[in-house]
């Protein structure tokens, strides 16, 4: 809740406060900052938005840009298989709203779609700095292609960046959904190229003794550290 800060007059705070920002960028694990938005689906508190449900918080460097417009329609065209996953998806550009609520109407269009999740106008680039989602060397103005997977303990799962230049493989960031949510449920990893439904392997935290009852459908040793089992359910 760092908008207050940011706002103003005190504009020596908000450079100060974006580089703090920048030094402390979110790891792996780090509670996901929370923040109050102006966004496409109205004004919006990012924890109530999640509830407790997993989060997806992507930036996109600007609207009315040709690798956005296929992102953002690739997005909403897999509405069904984020809801199968209890995922909340909201975007972040540092366009304002009205450019924003334009742009969707061309998605729909070019993309043949309903884009119908919140895309944040951060024109004062909290969001941005709050997700350190401007790095300055790739742009001074505009986010990169910034990716958060938010656990429903509000927790950093995974973080992807792409530069402007590269859109996203969203069958890949399905896929490591899949893996997190499962590795969250069962004391499993996924190997190399792991998709739904094949072998995972056995956490090393567990011995093989214990993985034998832990995982009915059975366990392969394949080397001491190196155990395979069956997809659990
Ligand atoms: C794009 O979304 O197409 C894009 C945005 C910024 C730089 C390059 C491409």
């Amino acid at each position: 809740m760092v908008r207050w800060i940011i706002f103003g007059k005190h504009k020596t705070l908000f450079f100060f406060t974006n580089k703090i920002n920048s030094i402390m960028a979110l790891r792996l694990g780090d509670p996901a900052p929370n923040f109050q938005a102006s966004t496409t689906s109205g004004e919006l508190d990012f924890y109530t938005y999640l509830g407790d449900s997993w989060g997806v918080l992507f930036s996109h460097p600007a609207d009315f840009t040709p690798v956005c417009t296929t992102e953002l329609g690739r997005t909403a065209q897999l509405k069904d298989e984020f809801a199968k996953r209890n995922v909340k998806v909201m975007a972040v550009s540092v366009d304002p709203l009205d450019k924003h609520q334009q742009w969707v109407g061309d998605i729909n269009e070019t993309q043949n779609t309903t884009v119908d999740f919140p895309i944040i106008a951060d024109q004062d680039r909290t969001v941005s700095g709050l997700y350190d989602m401007i790095h300055p060397n790739a742009s001074e103005t505009f986010t990169v292609r910034s990716l958060f997977v938010i656990g429903p303990d509000k927790k950093v799962k995974l973080m992807i960046t792409y530069p402007a230049s590269t859109g996203r493989n969203f069958v890949e960031i399905l896929r490591v959904i899949d893996s997190l949510q499962l590795s969250a449920k069962h004391s499993i990893a996924t190997p190399a190229d792991w998709k739904q439904g094949d072998d995972v392997i056995v956490s090393p935290a567990v011995s093989t003794e214990d993985a034998k009852n832990k995982f009915p459908k059975g366990v392969k040793e394949v080397k001491p550290y190196l155990r395979y089992t069956p997809q659990p359910e």
